[in-house]
């Protein structure tokens, strides 16, 4: 929390949301299972920390992002986002919050998903493929930090999968097939942020959403400004700020788990807003497999709680979610 302004912390009607905390490294199964599900219930986000990624690791990977979004513009438009939502996203790419937003979200980023090469049975999947890299003279050991960084997250998110399983009362290795965890659409986003948001003109650094797969394991710089609204039907909202934790991460759960778990465990929505500091996160979104039919764990359904959704394909609602959210990609074949 040091980056915290002493303005911010003194400010009475600034909101601060006190989250469950998991300690990845605590012998204690149960208590952690138990605190999980208690946070699940509640609201979806939690911190996890002894994730097992080491510090210096994690600040070597923002200072090599905010290397990338220093380059100028024209650099960065060489590794524009691909069809297979790979790649930079400029600043309004992408709109959160069409309803309350007057532009797109003031926020640049640039995705990356797992590498799959052109002669794998499965390259013509939509989110899957290779990814661009930023030219190696230009940023060296830039794509070798960011794909170990991708593992490791991975790895953590496995971790965190087993304590979800057991927290729906499933077999602690349910999410651990080919179709689910296996081999899944995981993909991270570098984030930077900048400017002041003013909600009464719809300008936000990132609109209200929710997020649209299994979770997200968000790494931040310590700069104020994410909020979660724990009650969206309330009015007026009531939006906290989520304090970042150094070396913990941010967990939240997204809408596949809402619909896995029948509504049982949440997904919350959030927002960032920009205080002028410039921010950089890095949210990594799990996703299960393309082919997992997301749809209503045995656990969550009995006669009186009938399944409330129905099932989907993985890759078709995530098609859907990012095709609500993302500017057409033929916008820019005049701009460059
Ligand atoms: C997101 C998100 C929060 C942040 O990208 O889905 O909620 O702090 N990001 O960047
Ligand atoms: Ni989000």
């Amino acid at each position: 929390m040091e980056n915290h302004t002493k303005e911010e912390l003194q400010d009475p009607t600034m909101q601060v949301s006190s989250l469950n905390c998991i300690d990845l490294a605590n012998d204690d199964l149960h208590r952690s299972v138990v605190s999980l599900k208690q946070a699940c219930l509640d609201c979806g986000f939690f911190y996890v920390i002894n994730h097992g990624i080491n510090e210096e690791f994690m600040d070597d990977v923002f200072d090599q992002s905010k290397k990338f979004f220093a380059l100028p513009l024209e650099e960065k438009m060489k590794v524009l986002r691909n069809e297979k939502h790979r790649g930079y996203t400029p600043v309004l790419d992408e709109i959160l919050d069409p309803e309350n937003q007057v532009n797109g979200d003031h926020k640049e980023g640039y995705y990356i998903g797992i590498e799959v090469p052109k002669d794998d049975p499965d390259y013509d999947k939509p989110f899957y493929g290779p990814n661009p890299w930023p030219d190696s003279d230009v940023l060296p050991r830039w794509r070798e930090t960011m794909e170990k960084y991708h593992q490791e997250a991975l790895r953590v998110s496995k971790d965190i999968g087993r304590l979800l399983a057991l927290a729906l009362d499933l077999d602690a290795n349910y999410f651990d097939t080919w179709e689910m965890l296996g081999k899944p659409i995981a993909t991270m986003r570098l984030l930077h942020y900048e400017g002041v948001s003013d909600p009464s003109k719809g300008i936000y650094a990132c609109g209200a959403h929710t997020d649209y797969g299994m979770m997200t394991l968000l790494a931040t710089d310590g700069v104020m400004g994410l909020q979660i609204c724990k009650d969206k039907n309330a009015k007026p909202q009531k939006w906290e700020y989520v304090p970042a934790i150094k070396g913990a991460y941010i967990v939240n759960l997204g809408d596949m788990l809402e619909r896995w778990s029948n509504g049982f465990f949440k997904s919350t929505l959030h927002r960032v807003l920009g205080n002028g500091q410039e921010r950089y996160s890095i949210p990594f979104f799990v996703e299960p497999n393309h082919e997992c039919l997301v749809e209503c764990l045995p656990t969550c359904k009995s006669e009186s709680n009938v399944p409330k959704y129905p099932a989907i394909k993985c890759s078709t609602y995530l098609t859907q979610r990012y095709k609500e959210t993302h500017a057409e990609l033929s916008i820019y074949n005049q701009e460059i």
